[in-house]
């Protein structure tokens, strides 16, 4: 870990007072219901339902008694019924994937492409990157929103992009050796992959020229970080967002605190929620994120309810408040004879425990009618077999009494558990086979 100090270079939003702040926000509300109501028709006909109208908008507080937009929302809409202008004005076109069923498409105008990048160039610099260096973009390109969401960032924040996309891992490194870029914006799963190539080539990697990561697009803990940021000698921090809402540059980490990311509240105003019953939590609070755009003009989106599940705390390094690190999705949560389990529970374990590596994988299958779980992960190379079996029989008893659940836990051989190349698959659920 470098601990570098870097000097937080602040543009006008990132200073202004709480005060001033809340102020921007409010006004952007109004116009950004307005935008929704007066061009989206889904968004009228939702309002109406309600009983709602913009002008019902007097106080931010007041945002709790408009609708929520849900993923189906949009899939309902497919392709382009939630746009709130003509498809004409719209220069870009994203999609998730997501796990089954339609995509859910979103679509940008010119503006929103530059508030886009202005955001993801904000997020760089709190991550320490400056004009002038170099961005490796190991992000997916294409309709996934990572890549280019990266790419664009980074040629407004003024460094020199190197869009390598995902993939090819063996060329990932050879080109991270031949042009020496200080930033890599990609998945910390996919991280673990580049790691290993520096390994299998016997390059050891806190030689390389990298000084930043910016990984995000799925769950990591600080223990990956520490892994991470130990292994390459670099300075890791979190990025998060979600294409519904704008893509990654919602929120970011500033290297000065890692204490979570700060949300750029000037384009994207936040609140949790209860899951189930749809209450709005204080701050602080644990719950399901929420996020209403106060800017975007091909797709606003209000209340749009994003299945994380993080808690919101007042800013630190900058007055806009901060997110914690994503504790999971409510579609990851496993229930394990009535416990709530999340990935990132396990990799925490996992990652305290020195003969295991950070590849693991959770397989869920259903013996005699209950939930049953397999932890598979593999020993560090050139761990005994003592070892390794020491590692697996702690790691079954730490989930037990620190999860209070009992699993299987099975040593994979080296290099057999599938490498992600980009969101890693973590959990496999084998439960109706
Ligand atoms: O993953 C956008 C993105 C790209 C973010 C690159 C960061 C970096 P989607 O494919 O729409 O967009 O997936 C969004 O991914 O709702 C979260 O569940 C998860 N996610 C994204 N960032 C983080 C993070 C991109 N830092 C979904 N920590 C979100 C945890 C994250 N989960």
């Amino acid at each position: 870990m470098m601990n570098a100090h870097y000097e937080p270079l602040l543009d006008e939003h990132e200073k202004l007072t709480i005060q001033e702040l809340r102020e921007l926000q409010l006004q952007r509300l109004k116009a950004s219901l307005k935008h929704a109501y007066e061009n989206s028709a889904p968004y009228k006909a939702k309002f109406n339902d309600a009983g709602v109208h913009p002008d019902d908008l007097q106080s931010l507080a007041d945002l709790a008694k408009f609708p929520f937009t849900t993923k189906a929302d949009l899939r309902g809409a497919y392709p382009f019924g939630m746009f709130a202008v003509p498809t004409e004005n719209v220069a870009r076109i994203h999609a998730s994937s997501g796990t089954t069923g339609q995509p859910t498409v979103v679509g940008y105008t010119k503006g929103d492409i530059k508030t886009w990048a202005g955001v993801v160039a904000r997020s760089i610099r709190a991550a320490g990157g400056r004009p002038g260096m170099k961005v490796h973009v190991a992000y997916g390109y294409g309709l996934f929103t990572g890549g280019l969401g990266a790419h664009y960032g980074a040629e407004e924040l003024g460094c020199t992009v190197i869009p390598m996309s995902g993939g090819q891992t063996e060329k990932q490194v050879q080109l991270i050796l031949d042009f020496k870029p200080e930033i890599i914006m990609v998945t910390p799963s996919y991280m673990l992959s580049i790691l290993d190539e520096f390994k299998r080539r016997g390059i050891d990697p806190k030689t390389s020229s990298l000084k930043i990561g910016i990984f995000g697009a799925e769950p990591w803990t600080d223990a990956m970080r520490s892994e991470i940021e130990t292994a390459f000698d670099i300075d890791a921090v979190d990025i998060y967002g979600l294409s519904e809402v704008m893509g990654p540059g919602v929120a970011n980490e500033c290297v000065e605190t890692k204490d979570g990311l700060t949300i750029w509240e000037d384009h994207f105003y936040p609140e949790i929620i209860h899951p189930d019953t749809g209450e709005v939590l204080p701050d602080g609070e644990l719950g399901e994120l929420v996020f209403t755009s106060l800017t975007k003009e091909a797709m606003p989106v209000i209340r749009y309810r994003t299945r994380d599940l993080t808690r919101l705390l007042p800013g630190t390094a900058r007055n806009m408040r901060r997110m914690d690190r994503i504790s999971g999705r409510s579609d990851d949560m496993m229930i394990i004879r009535g416990v709530n389990v999340f990935p990132t529970q396990i990799e925490e374990i996992i990652l305290s425990i020195p003969a295991l590596t950070p590849h693991y994988q959770l397989v869920l299958t259903k013996p005699d009618r209950m939930d049953q779980l397999t932890v598979l992960v593999e020993a560090r190379i050139g761990t005994s077999t003592a070892d390794a079996e020491a590692g697996v029989k702690k790691l079954k008893e730490r989930i037990k009494t620190l999860i209070g659940i009992s699993t299987t836990v099975t040593l994979a051989e080296h290099e057999t558990i599938t490498r992600s190349t980009g969101k890693a698959a973590r959990i496999i659920d084998k439960r109706n086979q």
